[in-house]
């Protein structure tokens, strides 16, 4: 069967320049871990990683970061004593592959040795999503002008580092036969325990001779055989891998998993895997007819996701760069309630419990957080790891030496109501009370007790008001009254209300567990009403707009215009010319657009139109954050703007792919996948769940023909089709 290039990935050519953005790029994954594209025989410079999820290790500066463990790629092919490698002799063809309906990633090389020897070489991983624990790799190679003497080497390789820090103690090593080979190594603060076992079989291939090289921290089986000119041989490495946070006897599980393994074989477990694949996307596909750029790039965002989503996990979330990059070492901001967790919410909600119960385990972290700045209730940290506590660092290095005071960790609040936020639309969408009642409506409350406490009484104005803050948009710190935060405090507590009364009428055992436990005093609860009816809202009845902090429109108004054309963004072009960004009016991504995407039934058209008239313009889509332009997407579509919102999807669609921010080499921008997602469904096709069902608002480019999705309502199964009609608008047909 051919395979619609919309689910393909493919590199024609090796670009050493492109090997760290390129690694980023072909990560594949199954929601236990994440393996960077790096090469089998390895490359000068490269950085190859598998981040296992919930493997955390301590971090100068940054506290902790999710290690590198150990290296399961490692393949090495020698020919006539030749060691094949794509910086030694000649590349003559090149492919590489990343095939996302079965979740494999295939390179096909032609190369000629140095002293000239030709081979074929055709090499191709997966993690398997059909069995978390089980990876393999099948390594073909073909003599192309007369026989060959092969040597294959497959080992494993516990010296991996995370640029340059190493987490991995390597401890013991073994194998029973030269085909298996096992390694056991940990973590060298947090003491987890990470063991790997492997096999390595060649196929149909007479006098194939296999020893057992012992390197310590780098075990290796090795094959020697002969072939004839045209010729193929195929090995398969089939490498299985289990932790102490999943087991006692690590080691013992992966040598058990690597006998069935064993015994299924490669073809297999590929069918198995690829199976798997097949019900996913059935769950989750989305196709846009009429625009195949747009189509694979969605779809590989997608996919991206997918695979770094815990499905047996409920202690782990997806960080900000999914598993694919060492970049905010694995830490998990708003980026996944926000970003990434619609996308399961509407088409995986078991994966979209799991990720809410990791927020549901850290509250003890979100109590010692509030309990260090003495406030009550729950403080969700703006970076979070293992344990809620918070982890975002205090100081960067910059490259001239000097330390740079980050605040986000201690100001920038509004993740609380996100997380909050999340809940309420996961609860919408899924219809699952038994998740509220146990633990989303304790989120929910724990967190409103936050801002009891946080937010300030203005007595003289008679309001409440909450300063020294960070909004959505980072480049004004310090400000007074943020109005996306303001307004969702407003939300939350008035959520709060409606989840107590809620479980008073369905759940009254559980209402009033909680109004002990939590102390929601009649006191409190009229606290949080008070400040729900007069938190300060920046907003101005008469023309629509919303002031983005206390004295925000007394700030320099600087047009981008006169920067361009320009390949930086614009706090770095303002610092260079002696101008603060806070002084300014530029945002670094959108803050009165976020609020008005969240909630978008609480504004009308007017509102829209004249806070996207004057906040668009001011935001540096370019090298602002890569969270900013599918909401920007999602806005322009309720606008009815879906030209401009396609810009910003593109734009969007760029960002792993493409590179178009330069930094994709630090891993995957989950946020700007889940995005995507956000933009096609509830942007473009406009779906929106009421109390009552759902419907569809569509607003395609004019020329997509169809927009097609799955998705779950309240359990439900649905397969949505959006037809575009003339206009540039659209309706629903089924
Ligand atoms: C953005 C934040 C985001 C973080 C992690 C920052 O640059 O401003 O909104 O949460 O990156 O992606």
């Amino acid at each position: 069967m051919t395979i619609s290039e919309n689910w393909l990935i493919r590199e024609t050519a090796f670009d050493p320049e492109r090997l760290h953005h390129k690694e980023t790029v072909f990560t594949i994954g199954n929601g236990y871990l994440g393996t960077r594209g790096a090469f089998e025989e390895g490359y000068p410079g490269a950085t190859p990683a598998t981040l296992i999820h919930g493997v955390w290790d301590d971090a100068p500066l940054f506290f902790t970061e999710l290690a590198n463990a150990p290296d399961w790629l490692p393949f090495v092919l020698t020919v006539d004593g030749e060691r094949f490698g794509l910086d030694r002799g000649e590349v003559l063809c090149y492919e590489r592959v990343l095939d996302m309906r079965a979740g494999t990633l295939r390179r096909e090389v032609r190369w000629r040795s140095p002293a000239g020897r030709e081979v074929d070489v055709s090499i191709e991983r997966f993690a398997s999503l059909a069995d978390e624990h089980v990876l393999a790799i099948r390594y073909r190679v073909t003599p192309l002008n007369g026989p060959a003497k092969i040597e294959l080497r497959a080992g494993l390789d516990a010296y991996t580092d995370n640029w340059g820090l190493r987490h991995i103690e390597w401890l013991a090593q073994g194998s029973s036969d030269p085909q298996y080979l096992w390694m056991h190594s940990r973590t060298l603060k947090t003491n987890i325990e990470l063991a790997y076992a492997a096999h390595l079989a060649v196929d149909d291939i007479s006098g194939v001779e296999y020893h057992f090289w012992d390197a310590d921290g780098r075990p290796t089986s090795v094959a020697h055989f002969t072939l004839s000119q045209g010729q193929t041989a195929t090995a398969a490495k089939l490498i299985t891998i289990y932790t102490s946070r999943d087991t006692d006897d690590p080691l013992a599980a992966a040598q058990a998993k690597l006998e069935r393994a064993v015994e299924a074989g490669y073809a297999r477990l590929r069918e198995a895997h690829i199976a798997a694949w097949a019900d996913e996307w059935a769950q989750c596909n989305v196709t846009i007819e009429g625009d195949d750029a747009a189509d694979r790039a969605l779809r590989y965002s997608l996919f991206q996701l997918l695979i770094a989503a815990p499905r047996h996990d409920d202690r782990v979330s997806i960080g900000a760069k999914t598993l694919s990059g060492f970049g905010y070492r694995g830490h998990v901001f708003w980026d996944t309630e926000v970003f990434i967790l619609p996308f399961f919410t509407y088409t995986r909600p078991e994966i979209a419990r799991n990720l809410l119960l990791y927020r549901y385990h850290t509250l003890p972290g979100a109590h010692q957080n509030a309990g260090a700045e003495g406030y009550e209730g729950a403080y969700y940290a703006w970076e979070s790891a293992e344990t809620g506590v918070e982890t975002t660092p205090k100081w960067w290095p910059h490259p001239d030496g000097s330390l740079v005071r980050i605040w986000t960790g201690d100001i920038e609040l509004h993740i609380i109501s996100d997380i909050a936020y999340a809940v309420d639309q996961y609860w919408r969408v899924t219809g699952d009370d038994d998740f509220m009642r146990d633990y989303g409506a304790e989120i929910i409350l724990d967190t409103a007790a936050f801002w009891g406490s946080r937010v300030e009484y203005n007595a003289e104005a008679d309001r409440y008001e909450v300063t020294d803050v960070i909004g959505p948009d980072e480049w004004h710190d310090h400000v007074d009254n943020n109005v996306y935060t303001n307004r969702m405090i407003r939300y939350h507590l008035g959520l709060a209300f409606e989840v107590l009364d809620w479980l008073d009428e369905h759940a009254p055992e559980k209402g009033a567990e909680l109004r002990r436990r939590l102390d929601l005093s009649h006191e409190r609860l009229a606290r949080w009403r008070d400040i729900e009816a007069k938190i300060k809202i920046n907003y101005d009845p008469e023309t629509g707009l919303m002031e983005q902090f206390d004295g925000y429109f007394d700030l320099r108004d600087v047009d981008i215009a006169d920067y361009e054309p320009r390949t930086q963004a614009m706090d770095t072009l303002l610092r260079e010319s002696g101008i603060d960004p806070n002084d300014t009016q530029l945002l670094k991504q959108p803050d009165v657009i976020m609020l008005l995407c969240l909630l978008a039934d609480a504004y009308d058209d007017r509102t829209r139109r004249a806070n996207w008239d004057y906040y668009a313009p001011r935001t540096d889509h370019r090298y602002g954050s890569s969270l900013g332009p599918t909401f920007h997407a999602i806005l322009a579509c309720r606008l009815g703007m879906p030209e401009v919102a396609y810009e910003h999807f593109m734009h969007a669609a760029g960002a792993d792919l493409e590179d178009s921010r330069g930094n994709a080499a630090e891993g995957i921008h989950g946020a700007s996948c889940g995005g995507m997602w956000q933009a096609a469904v509830l942007g473009f096709a406009g779906l929106r769940v009421t109390p009552d069902g759902y419907r569809v608002e569509p607003h395609l480019p004019r020329h997509w023909k169809r927009l097609c999705f799955a998705f779950r309502h309240r359990g439900q199964p649905v397969e949505a089709v959006v037809e575009n009609n003339k206009l540039g608008g659209g309706e629903k047909s089924a």
